[in-house]
């Protein structure tokens, strides 16, 4: 059985739709700070399978016991964690105590019921504000712009080191370019709260008329048309990523590496064409001054994630915000049904 925590929110919930889909047990552990138990609903709807779930904080030992000694978990897909970058920035020992001190925690719990196998959503982040814009597992990392990238180097930095201190673990560390979309069938998606940070969704809430209009920050990079480049990605094929890490872990050990992206950067000027292409719905926007911490432009080479794990993203963008669009649409309160 797979204990998947943070299973609740928005990679969680798709990458347990996909695990059930393979034939895996799993189990949810959450405490919904950013979360919905209605996704669990959903998973069990789209899977037609029940989905155990404790709702539990992976700081408190406890309650993380309790589900080890409940249930008999081989490996852990760990998504808990907090990601507002901006909000990092102003409570940053919130973001220190729940990544960094939460993941000690469910290490400690998983040493002491012998389980070793980890698969980590780490991020792009730890790349840093690096002059290449194609980043690949070699480079050196830099020092992410933001507390909340920080975190997850010191996680990865964490697991690089226990790693070599005790031969038995094995960890996957997936780090993500930037996931968008939902499940093909609507009835799963990406439901932040309050003011979504990132592009996609915010675009998505403009679209519905929860919003007025877009920021778009910076159109004076350097770039072909002056907005920033990000490698956007289906959250169907990051959650495909998580899976086929999984079985790769299954009877090895060491610290891996892989970047989940798709290899081609969009920039947010494209993005907002090819929305109110597929949509047919126009975005008014305005341009902003650039954001702190921004960089220019970033992509994947996702070669070594094909090579060893056999993945490479499938869906286009066109795919990726017809599914997102499809999700938002029928569902424009999230799960707040
Ligand atoms: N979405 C992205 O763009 C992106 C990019 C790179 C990395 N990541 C990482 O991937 C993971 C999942 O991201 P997401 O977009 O699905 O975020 P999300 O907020 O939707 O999911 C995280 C889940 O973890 C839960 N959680 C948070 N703290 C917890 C705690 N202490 N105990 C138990 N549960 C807790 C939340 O309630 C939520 O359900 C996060 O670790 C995030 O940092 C996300």
């Amino acid at each position: 059985m797979i204990l998947i925590t943070g299973g609740a929110g928005y990679i969680g919930s798709h990458t347990a739709v996909v695990l059930l889909q393979a034939g895996y047990d799993i189990v949810i552990f959450d405490n919904l700070c950013n979360s919905s138990k209605v996704a669990i609903e959903r998973i069990e709807q789209i899977t037609s399978q029940p989905v155990p779930f404790v709702e539990g904080d992976i700081r408190h030992e406890r309650e993380l016991q309790q589900v080890f000694e409940r249930y008999p978990i081989e490996a852990v897909i760990h998504f808990a964690g907090l990601k507002a970058v901006g909000e990092s920035m102003q409570k940053p020992l919130a973001y220190f105590d729940n990544n960094i001190n939460g993941t000690v925690q469910l290490l400690q719990v998983m040493q002491q019921h012998h389980v070793h196998q980890l698969v980590f959503s780490s991020s792009a982040t730890v790349y840093g504000d690096n002059a290449t814009r194609e980043f690949v597992e070699i480079m050196p990392l830099g020092m992410p712009t933001n507390n909340y990238g920080y975190t997850k180097l010191v996680i990865e930095q964490m697991l690089e080191k226990m790693a070599q201190a005790e031969p038995q673990w094995a960890f996957a560390n997936l780090r993500y370019f930037n996931p968008i979309g939902a499940h093909p069938g609507g009835l799963l998606g990406e439901d932040p709260q309050g003011i979504p940070n990132n592009l996609l969704p915010y675009v998505a809430q403009v679209a519905v008329g929860k919003l007025a209009s877009l920021n778009i920050f910076g159109n004076d990079y350097d770039t072909p048309d002056g907005t920033a480049i990000r490698d956007y990605l289906h959250v169907m094929d990051l959650a495909q990523g998580h899976l086929k890490a999984l079985q790769y872990l299954r009877g090895k050990t060491g610290n891996f590496i892989w970047n989940l992206g798709t290899g081609q950067g969009q920039s947010v000027q494209q993005i907002v064409q090819t929305f109110e292409q597929v949509t047919g719905i126009s975005i008014p926007y305005q341009i902003a001054p650039r954001r702190a911490g921004d960089i220019a432009a970033f992509w994947a080479n996702a070669n070594k994630a094909q090579n060893e794990l056999g993945w490479k993203a499938q869906y286009s963008l066109d795919t990726m915000i017809k599914d997102l669009w499809n999700w938002q649409s029928h569902n424009p309160n999230g799960f707040n049904t």
